[in-house]
């Protein structure tokens, strides 16, 4: 590494403000390493993914996961499987999206769903994240939140809404007597994007089904869902949160069950315009009324 003298140090200031503002908040090595580019050279599978069954331990799982890499844990991943002619590696999001689906279905638990989640390389946001954000709190619990994606807390911890957001979440939830042995927390994508960044269309689709078998798996009396890209992910809408917020929507599972959403405004939005507290607090009051409801 290059020495530090008094003259270069307003530069190096400057490309730490640079590399923090692009989500590069962690010094791994010493230089630069283009991991993408690495995992190239030793992928032994030039091969697209394809859903094509397997058998033995890995049945079911298509052949750019495995079940055995699930236990490794999550920073220990290969890069994805799908390499260009060029010898860049892409991720093809059809396919990709395809094989999420297949790994979600299949998954006949919370427990294997997150194993299929941990072993599946087809977001890229994976290969950024520390950890694999699935859940927190409890599995039984009659209401289900739902996010957009980890923040640089929740990656650390591999537990979503542990940040300030979090702990808003917590307050707001603890207003209407819950907390997280009484609620389920997850998020639509489950790795943290790089900075925080907002994730891309394809991104959220390739998730997308995860979270869909997610909410299925937990079969909440209610769902909430905690901002806007949740909201439009989940109840299939383009409309803004501001209009969709206080009205009751409904999510609907693949294998055909209904559940009343309440999509409201999201906690970190709510820490930059306090002013709208009140319209969540409203929101919360009719996810309370009904849970009660509902016995
Ligand atoms: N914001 C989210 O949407 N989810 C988290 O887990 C944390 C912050």
């Amino acid at each position: 590494m290059t020495a530090v003298s008094r003259d270069n140090r307003p530069a190096i200031a400057d490309l730490l403000a640079f590399y923090a503002s692009a989500g590069v908040d962690e010094a791994l090595e010493e230089e630069p390493l283009n991991r993408f580019a690495e995992a190239a050279s030793k992928s032994p599978e030039p091969a697209p993914a394809t859903v094509t069954p397997t058998t033995g331990e890995n049945a079911a799982l298509p052949r750019s996961t495995s079940l055995s890499r699930a236990g490794m844990g999550d920073r220990q991943a290969a890069a994805p499987a799908v390499r260009a002619p060029s010898g860049t590696v892409t991720v093809p999001d059809e396919q990709q999206a395809a094989l999420a689906r297949q790994l979600a279905t299949t998954a006949t638990s919370l427990d294997e769903l997150r194993q299929h989640m941990a072993a599946f390389d087809g977001c890229n946001l994976k290969f950024t994240a520390k950890n694999l954000v699935f859940a927190d709190g409890n599995p039984n619990a009659a209401v289900m939140l739902v996010g957009e994606a980890p923040g640089r807390d929740e990656d650390l911890e591999g537990l979503p809404f542990v940040g300030r957001s979090g702990r808003l979440l917590d307050q707001m939830l603890a207003a209407i007597g819950l907390d997280r042995t009484s609620a389920y927390i997850a998020n639509v994508i489950p790795w943290r994007p790089p900075g925080n960044r907002t994730p891309t269309p394809h991104e959220t689709e390739i998730c997308r089904p995860f979270i869909e078998r997610q909410i299925e798996l937990v079969k909440p009396k209610v769902l909430v869902n905690l901002g806007g890209p949740s909201a439009k992910t989940l109840l299939n809408t383009t409309e803004g949160i501001l209009r969709l917020r206080g009205n009751w929507r409904v999510h609907t599972t693949a294998s055909g069950i209904a559940i009343p959403a309440m999509p409201t405004l999201h906690p970190a939005y709510l820490l930059r315009t306090p002013a709208h507290k009140k319209l969540a607090w409203r929101d919360f009051l009719e996810v309370k009324a009904k849970l009660r409801a509902l016995g």
